[in-house]
């Protein structure tokens, strides 16, 4: 069992975590849980209410059930799904005691705290439908000996190509010229007065992983300068084909941007990397696209930079916490262009990352270790840029 062995080698390699004698306790349980049979898994989506029957391939929310129900059925598992995933008298509480998969989404994220952790004895799989596993304690699922994984790769493309449209949503104002037209208006000095080209402007994505990398690739043809910072350097014949310079000081780069994009998962280090100081140092009249993660925003001082014009237009799909609550400040603040999160969860998106979820599902049951590229934690250990 794969389980099996990343047990036994993490109790033997792991120093971080073998000195906790109950931690190792509760991971040799874990173990012994994880053996074959039968398997209670839940899942937790969106809702598809009155729209889930207009598209078969509709297959994200929680009517939809990722298209797995009768796989998992025909082999005796038991299958939940729902979308109540907050509080002690939510649906998904009920089921934290016996599941031994849980199935989330950064769409709906259901919240994997320490103690949802510690109260799921027979938990062995944690899977994420997409990308981002910032809704799990990560540091605490790897002290309990836990798998999480993610199908990494299979909504970057969705999401590279709307960082794209938000980027000339703002630059172009074109949600006030839409609301003119809906409500009657016509004011074409409403619009035109900080409406720019894209071309010529410095666009500086931080963090060019696949989305980085896709975004970049995408903004080549409109003739911009390409910045991009991340831990590590892209691969010299990549750089030079999207011709975008690397930047190793963030707070070097921030400033000469036009434009800016957050490709980062949300990580203890990225975690408020926008704070008021960050901030204030970047150009004023500056605009943000942010589809990584909301947290790693500090959500007020987003919100008073664009009340002041420091920050010219905010556009993103993230927030913090999801569904965002409607006294978010985020909803009332001037020039933003966000939605819910959806950038990651188009149908074609749906069925990838849900084709990724049956696959490691089908190897969790035979034992098999799943690609190396979605392993968040394993065998005790976060995946190198969540340390
Ligand atoms: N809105 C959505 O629907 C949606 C969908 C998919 C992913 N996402 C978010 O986008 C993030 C990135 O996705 P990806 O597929 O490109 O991931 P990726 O792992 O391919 O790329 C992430 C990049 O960030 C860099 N990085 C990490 N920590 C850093 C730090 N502290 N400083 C500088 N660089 C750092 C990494 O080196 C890597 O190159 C996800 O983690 C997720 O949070 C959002």
């Amino acid at each position: 069992m794969a389980m099996k062995r990343a047990a036994s080698t993490f109790l033997t390699s792991s120093s971080r975590i073998s000195s906790s004698l109950s931690s190792a306790s509760s991971i040799f349980n874990r173990n012994l849980h994880a053996s074959g049979g039968k398997k209670k898994i839940v899942g937790v989506f969106y809702k598809g209410n009155e729209f889930a029957s207009l598209n078969p391939n509709f297959v994200g929310c929680v009517e939809g059930a990722l298209g797995i129900r009768e796989w998992l059925e025909s082999q005796g598992h038991e299958y939940i799904v729902t979308d109540d995933k907050e509080g002690l008298n939510s649906e998904l509480e009920k089921h934290i005691p016996d599941l031994h998969v849980l199935i989330s989404t950064p769409f709906h994220p259901a919240y994997v705290t320490a103690e949802r952790i510690k109260k799921a004895k027979n938990l062995e799989l944690l899977l994420t439908a997409g990308i981002g596993s910032d809704h799990i304690d990560l540091n605490a699922a790897a002290a309990a000996g836990l798998t999480v994984a993610e199908v990494t790769g299979s909504n970057v493309v969705s999401v590279a190509e709307d960082e794209l449209m938000r980027i000339l949503i703002l630059v172009r104002n074109f949600l006030p010229g839409y609301h003119q037209a809906i409500s009657g208006e016509w004011n074409v000095a409403g619009i035109a007065h900080r409406a720019y080209d894209l071309e010529g402007k410095t666009i500086g994505t931080v963090g060019a992983g696949r989305i980085g990398k896709l975004l970049l690739q995408r903004l080549k043809p409109f003739n911009c300068n390409l910045l991009y910072h991340d831990r590590l350097k892209i691969a010299p014949e990549l750089e030079k084909e999207i011709g975008a310079k690397f930047e190793e000081d963030l707070d070097a780069m921030l400033p000469k941007c036009d434009v800016i994009v957050i490709n980062t998962p949300l990580t203890d280090k990225t975690r408020g990397l926008f704070d008021k100081n960050r901030i204030a140092k970047l150009k004023k009249g500056v605009l943000i696209v942010n589809n990584a993660r909301g947290a790693i925003m500090d959500t007020q001082a987003v919100a008073d930079a664009c009340s002041s014009g420091h920050i010219a237009g905010y556009s993103g799909d993230v927030w913090f916490p999801q569904p965002a609550p409607k006294d978010h400040p985020w909803r009332y603040m001037p020039n933003h262009a966000m939605t819910p999160h959806i950038s990651g969860t188009t149908i074609d998106a749906q069925l990838r990352y849900a084709a990724g979820v049956k696959d490691m599902l089908e190897r969790h049951f035979k034992g098999e270790d799943f690609p190396e590229q979605n392993y968040i934690v394993k065998q005790g250990e976060l995946a190198s840029q969540y340390r």
